[in-house]
């Protein structure tokens, strides 16, 4: 025992720390479980009663002025490395993230209603009937409920794949009492042929407005104020048009003018570019969600997001906006 521990005391004065990788060395060589001072102290586990009392303090000092080396070492190692560090020199250049243009056009079309008081909402992509279809007036029939147009889910048909944002509406609808202001952001998706124009998910911003004596002049109004905040577009038109969920329903088309051959590709030559569905809340809708249509109005407004990308950025294909290749992604 007196000889083991000479050679460990003897080893643990000549080992030279000078860096974390000989601190790392020393630890394994002495410190570690398979280390020699544990090694020690199993050989003193096996000692009799009276040589334990004569090793005890011994190999517990040992143990402790090798604990003692291993914490100064590594923190002289430590000095060292920082020493070495140059602080004056130049910072190597990290890539940049950048956002993707879906979600830096959602969210200045947040910014500019909630100038207005909108709040945002969203609700689940797997939506049941009631709030993607009944509740928004869909007849039994419609062929949007059909399989050509929708996603069901095979175990449950009851369920589908949300085909527009008009569902959080209801959702909303249900949960709130008016003033309701809200715009409710999220993916969409269809059962369509992909191509260079459409896809079968894409992205809608859904606005919807309830209180007492809201009119067909309050929603022009709002429209407007967004193509204004938007687009930097003053003139707006608004074509009869039909939703099931509401009425009188309209297009709105806002006046993009005829400046350049872009602006005539975009609006085939017309100069009016169509931005989104919208109208007045049908009763119907308002009395599903439990709002009494006697006495609250609101109008309601729906857009798509990859539209409006394709065309503030003149991207040629909607796919790629859903691909994520970073050559494409790293231009925004
Ligand atoms: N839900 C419609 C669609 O999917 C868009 C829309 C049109 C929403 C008119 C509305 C609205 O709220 O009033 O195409």
């Amino acid at each position: 025992m007196n000889e083991q521990i000479a050679n460990i005391e003897k080893a643990i004065s000549a080992f030279h720390i000078g860096s974390s990788e000989d601190a790392e060395q020393f630890r394994l060589t002495f410190l570690s479980r398979k280390g020699q001072i544990p090694a020690l102290f199993e050989a003193f586990k096996l000692l009799p009663g009276d040589e334990k009392r004569l090793y005890g303090k011994t190999i517990n000092a040992l143990k402790q002025k090798a604990e003692n080396i291993y914490k100064e070492g590594v923190k002289s190692a430590n000095q060292k490395q920082q020493q070495s560090v140059d602080y004056t020199r130049a910072v190597k250049d990290l890539p940049f993230g950048s956002r993707h243009p879906l979600s830096v056009i959602r969210d200045e079309i947040i910014d500019i209603f909630a100038r207005i008081g909108f709040d945002v909402s969203y609700g689940p992509e797997i939506e049941d009937d009631w709030h993607n279809f009944s509740a928004l007036n869909f007849p039994e029939e419609h062929p949007a409920r059909d399989m050509q147009d929708t996603f069901f889910v095979e175990k449950d048909p009851d369920f589908a794949l949300r085909t527009h944002t008009s569902s959080v509406q209801v959702r909303v609808m249900e949960n709130t009492a008016p003033p309701i202001r809200t715009i409710s952001p999220g993916r969409v998706y269809r059962n369509e042929a992909i191509s260079a124009r459409s896809h079968c998910f894409f992205h809608q911003i859904e606005g919807l407005y309830i209180d007492k004596d809201v009119s067909f002049a309050d929603l022009k109004q709002t429209i407007l104020y967004f193509a204004e905040q938007f687009f930097g577009k003053s003139k707006i038109r608004m074509r009869p048009s039909y939703f099931p969920f509401t009425e009188p329903s309209a297009e709105v088309d806002v006046y993009w003018g005829l400046n350049n051959e872009v602006d005539y590709r975009l609006t085939k030559g017309t100069g009016w570019l169509e931005i989104m569905g919208c109208g007045m809340v049908d009763p119907a809708v308002l009395q599903a969600s439990n709002i009494d249509p006697e006495v609250y109005s609101g109008f309601a407004f729906g857009m798509g997001v990859e539209r409006i990308a394709l065309n503030r950025y003149q991207i040629p294909d909607i796919r790629m906006l859903s691909e994520n290749d970073m050559r494409f992604l790293k231009q925004f």
